[in-house]
């Protein structure tokens, strides 16, 4: 065509961009929505702040109810990022982006003043659940699941920086066989279940 032979050296760099663009879609690790980040190789970085987030219920499947060995010892502290928790209340759904963290916490001690009972006592692990269709398309629900916890000490400070994605046999299937609704546990979450439109 005509307008092919007065293309400027800018204008074919739009185009050259533009058509790579099209044919490669934009580069990674650019996240849509969430506030997630991943490193370059495709890893979670561990999400900060997280305590100030929404909070969403604390499950406890302590060890001594579990012949010693809870797959996730004691309390769960488990949050949603605030975003994700607005869209939540509009639509009853969790979006692209949302990212659930479950912190674990030890039972520090079963005795208080008011009586017997189970009662948080040090942080000892961290686990995080991240949806992404473009990142994980191809698993149950777009979810990601990571774990950042030390799992020889359960030493908080000994935790992973970055984490990469679960086999769905690790974690995905056990969500996705008994989670209420797009593979969380709706069911132990009141704060979620009392928003829901
Ligand atoms: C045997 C079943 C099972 C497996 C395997 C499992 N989970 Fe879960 N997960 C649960 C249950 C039950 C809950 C909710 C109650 C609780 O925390 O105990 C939960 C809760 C969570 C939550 C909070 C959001 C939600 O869906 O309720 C996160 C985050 C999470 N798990 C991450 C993981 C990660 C990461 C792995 C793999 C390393 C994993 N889970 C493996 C059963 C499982």
């Amino acid at each position: 065509m005509h307008t092919k032979r007065v293309l400027s050296g800018t204008m074919l760099a739009v185009q050259l961009g533009l058509t790579a663009l099209i044919a490669f879609g934009p580069a990674l690790p650019a996240q849509a929505a969430g506030v997630a980040k991943f490193d370059k190789a495709g890893e979670l970085v561990r999400p900060q702040g997280y305590r100030e987030w929404i909070y969403m219920g604390a499950p406890l499947t302590p060890n001594d109810m579990n012949n010693g060995k809870a797959a996730f010892p004691e309390f769960h502290n488990v949050y949603i990022d605030p975003a994700s928790y607005k869209h939540w209340k509009k639509t009853g759904t969790f979006r692209d982006g949302t990212v659930i963290m479950k912190e674990l916490v030890s039972v520090g001690s079963k005795q208080t003043a008011s009586g017997n009972g189970y009662f948080m006592g040090d942080y000892i692990g961290l686990e995080a659940m991240v949806k992404d269709a473009r990142r994980f398309g191809d698993q149950p629900g777009n979810w990601g699941f990571f774990r950042f916890t030390d799992e020889k000490n359960y030493d908080f400070n000994a935790m992973k920086t970055h984490a990469r994605a679960n086999p769905a046999a690790n974690c995905a299937s056990c969500h996705q066989a008994s989670a209420k609704q797009d593979m969380v546990f709706l069911q132990h979450y009141p704060v979620l279940r009392a928003s829901k439109p």
